[in-house]
């Protein structure tokens, strides 16, 4: 692979330092292996919780850099380090691994998230608290917990992977709404309201007071609150920060439902963390995604004027190499920012909501009872006309 001028521009930045969480697997792995192809990093460290998963990630990651000949990426190396999201102390561990290892980070992508499965039996409240812990308190803290190293980085990037789950129209209550959205919103606000509503999940009571009905989503409603925060808060310390949504994947997380690839999904993910002038605070939060041109790494042009990427979009749209791409990939969405994003919906499922599958089950009622209703249907006409020939089966 040819590296670009502005990849060649950012590696001689020299070794930079991309952390991705949850690459073990999913849109992460393909992350980290999009990140590692791009040529702009010196290292790409995969945090996982499963040692034997993150070393199988890496092995991988490496045998696929090894394909490429010349190998363009031979100059990045992969490692992973432990990293359970939601454990305060293995936040800290891996800040203290990373910052021995290579004295700051350049690039954090949070990727790791959970949800449970629609048909999963554990109630709504005993979902809330996990999925909160691991999908906005763990992002929140381990996020903290590097700034320090972001901060020392060159051209730092955040980018958070949340999702059109996390709409803010799945709030119901206005007020609610306007606190979320409001541009003087703090992280200690935002825990608060968060906390709020896990007790309001505990006692009953959320419906009424507003909130949404998926702990999923709000999980992913909070990332994206949290990510105008940091925009606004370290834009002073240079780090652009950003999320995405990737999309409805074909992952575990989707029990393999989702229509689009994770290697699509990623992209999402990669463009903000590399592209040259990355927007931030009215940031991007949903790019188009390029389908893969032949299959090269070189996907990110860099771009000052994100509206940009709509016209790009809309030429890998027209190449003949896309057409097999375009088959698996959902309708493309506008370009949105972050406000954007909070107020817009989606077609994209929620793993964790129930709704999905009681509007499915619906379905499958009303079909069965057509069938039903067909076959009767069917065997009054058959039994009439028997009639009519006198009733004898043989005639
Ligand atoms: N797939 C979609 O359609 C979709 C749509 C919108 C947004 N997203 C978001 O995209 C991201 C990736 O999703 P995916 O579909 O790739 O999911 P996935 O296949 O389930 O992978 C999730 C990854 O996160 C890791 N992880 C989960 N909880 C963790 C924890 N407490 N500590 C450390 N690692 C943890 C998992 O590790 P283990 O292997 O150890 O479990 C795995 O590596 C998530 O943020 C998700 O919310 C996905």
């Amino acid at each position: 692979m040819m590296i670009s001028p502005i990849a060649a521009a950012f590696a001689t930045q020299t070794g930079r330092i991309a952390l991705v969480t949850g690459a073990n697997k999913g849109i992460g792995f393909c992350i980290a292996v999009q990140l590692a192809l791009s040529g702009l990093f010196s290292h790409i460290v995969l945090g996982c919780r499963d040692p034997t998963r993150g070393d199988a990630a890496v092995s991988r990651i490496q045998a696929q850099l090894n394909t490429i000949s010349p190998p363009s990426a031979s100059c990045t190396t992969i490692s992973y380090l432990p990293l359970t999201l939601g454990d305060k102390q293995s936040h800290q561990q891996l800040r203290k691994s990373l910052e021995e290892q290579f004295g700051k980070v350049d690039v954090l992508i949070n990727n790791a998230a959970m949800a449970y499965k629609g048909a999963d039996p554990t109630p709504h409240e005993e979902q809330c608290k996990p999925t909160l812990d691991v999908n906005f308190r763990g992002t929140v803290d381990l996020t903290e917990e590097l700034l320090p190293l972001l901060r020392l980085g060159n051209d730092a990037r955040v980018v958070n992977v949340a999702s059109m789950a996390g709409r803010l129209r799945q709030l119901r209550s206005s007020q609610l709404r306007s606190k979320f959205t409001s541009p003087e919103l703090t992280m200690e606000e935002l825990q608060s309201y968060v906390d709020q509503y896990e007790r309001d999940v505990l006692d009953g009571t959320y419906q009424q007071k507003g909130w949404g009905g998926s702990n999923y989503g709000m999980s992913k409603l909070a990332v994206i609150a949290a990510t105008r925060i940091w925009a606004r808060e370290e834009a002073e310390h240079g780090i652009k920060v950003n999320c995405c949504c990737p999309g409805y994947c074909d992952t575990d997380m989707t029990s393999h439902r989702g229509t689009r690839s994770p290697e699509d999904g990623a992209r999402n993910a990669v463009i903000p963390a590399t592209m040259e002038h990355a927007p931030t605070v009215e940031s991007i939060s949903m790019i188009p995604s390029f389908a893969s041109r032949g299959g090269s790494p070189s996907l990110f042009p860099a771009h000052p004027d994100p509206t940009k990427y709509k016209k790009l979009d809309m030429a890998a749209k027209k190449s003949k190499a896309d057409d097999k791409a375009e088959k698996v990939m959902i309708p493309r969405r506008k370009l949105q920012s972050v406000p954007d994003l909070l107020a817009n919906g989606t077609n994209e499922e929620d793993p964790s909501t129930p709704e999905s599958w009681v509007t499915k089950t619906l379905w499958m009622a009303f079909l069965l009872l057509l069938f039903y209703l067909s076959f009767e249907l069917f065997l009054k006409l058959d039994k009439m006309s028997r009639e009519q020939n006198g009733g004898n089966d043989e005639l």
